[in-house]
């Protein structure tokens, strides 16, 4: 069979409209047993009828499209149906919002390498981007995950992580989808920020010499990386000081918190954009943030910090594409009640906005008020 050429200006324009007029994206590609565990917490049915109702309750948020570009969805969503039959791929379409769809079959723990894991998928993977790219999925996302800890990562996990990222977007650009390409260096552990910078750095030094081997169109792919955060357990780390519930933290973001918080946030941008300036080409259009853990308010402050402070700076957009930071304080308000609905989709919608600012340069506290 003779191989179709890139479609090159396609893909470099999906890349460009995922980070144009200071949107982000949505990742509400939860796989069903991560999105039962958080289900779960909050006593939700853990059933796909109660994911639907979910997804549904995101997807038909009134004014989404303002500040999101792009939703990542699972394989479970991406089929499914508004309750009055409409496709959830056509509400976000009608809603100026891009469909994309997470493709990699979850992180295995990688065999010889204990504490390590290896992302799998790519068995079959060229035939399931077909069937995304029939449903209407623009671009995609594979997630790699490396764990800080002692001995770890190893030289043999950074590299296997990264093949298997390039192996993906290589194949996605083939197919047309724009690939999202997602190192996720984790926050469990006590380790520094320091020692987050050098692992996240010859994270991203082996995942682009990767992409390069499989001649990866840079123009035409979305990186989406961690920022680079002492670990949770670390007694710098601001999660820790501020553990507690969302209002709890919120409170404490009224007492006293700006100054302190905003030297946190500095220190945070200035340590992630040197670590991408060192390892990002210039080529890539944008890199689009995971939140990982952090509150939705310490995102935002970050994210805000950095496209402040680099703000002629840098050569690629400084975007977003959380899952938890943006829909945490929505699912908590939702709780699998229909009559919830409404406040869910205000607070889904007021989290997407001020990272809209955030990216900007616009965002403050008083945002949250
Ligand atoms: P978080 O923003 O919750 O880290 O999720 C991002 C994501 O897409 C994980 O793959």
């Amino acid at each position: 069979m003779e191989q179709q050429p890139l479609k090159t200006q396609e893909l470099m324009e999906t890349a460009k409209a995922l980070v144009a007029d200071d949107k982000g994206l949505l990742a509400m590609d939860e796989s069903n047993p991560t999105c039962n565990k958080r289900f779960a917490k909050l006593g939700i049915p853990q059933v796909v009828e109660a994911r639907r109702d979910y997804r549904e309750m995101i997807v038909t948020t009134p004014g989404l499209g303002e500040c999101i570009s792009g939703a990542i969805l699972y394989d479970e969503t991406i089929r499914q149906q508004k309750k009055d039959g409409t496709p959830f791929i056509k509400v976000l379409t009608d809603a100026g919002i891009i469909p994309g769809i997470k493709v990699d079959t979850g992180a295995k723990d990688m065999a010889g390498h204990p504490g390590e894991k290896i992302t799998e998928g790519l068995d079959g993977l060229r035939d399931r981007l077909k069937e995304y790219v029939q449903m209407g999925a623009r671009f995609a996302k594979w997630r790699a995950v490396i764990d800080i800890g002692e001995g770890l990562p190893s030289r043999s996990g950074l590299e296997a992580n990264a093949h298997a990222l390039a192996r993906y977007a290589a194949l996605c650009q083939e197919a047309g989808l724009v690939p999202i390409v997602e190192p996720e260096v984790l926050m469990d552990g006590a380790h520094t920020l320091e020692r987050c910078f050098k692992v996240t750095e010859e994270t991203l030094r082996n995942v682009f010499i990767q992409l390069n081997c499989q001649r990866v169109l840079l123009e035409g792919m979305i990186l989406k990386p961690n920022m680079v955060l002492p670990g949770l357990a670390c007694s710098s780390n601001k999660e820790v000081k501020e553990a507690g519930t969302g209002e709890q933290q919120h409170q404490a973001r009224l007492a006293d918190r700006p100054p302190e918080e905003e030297q946190d946030a500095d220190e945070v941008a200035d340590a992630t954009v040197q670590c991408l300036l060192r390892t990002v080409p210039a080529a890539v259009p944008g890199i689009a943030f995971l939140s990982g853990g952090q509150s939705a308010e310490l995102a935002s402050a970050r994210l805000n910090a950095m496209n402040v402070r680099f703000k002629s700076h840098r050569p690629w957009a400084l975007a977003f594409s959380f899952a938890r930071a943006i829909q945490q304080p929505a699912l908590e308000i939702w709780k699998g009640a229909e009559a919830n609905v409404e406040a869910a989709q205000q607070a889904l919608l007021h989290r997407a906005q001020c990272n809209r600012a955030a990216r900007r340069g616009e965002y403050t506290a008083a945002m949250e008020t």
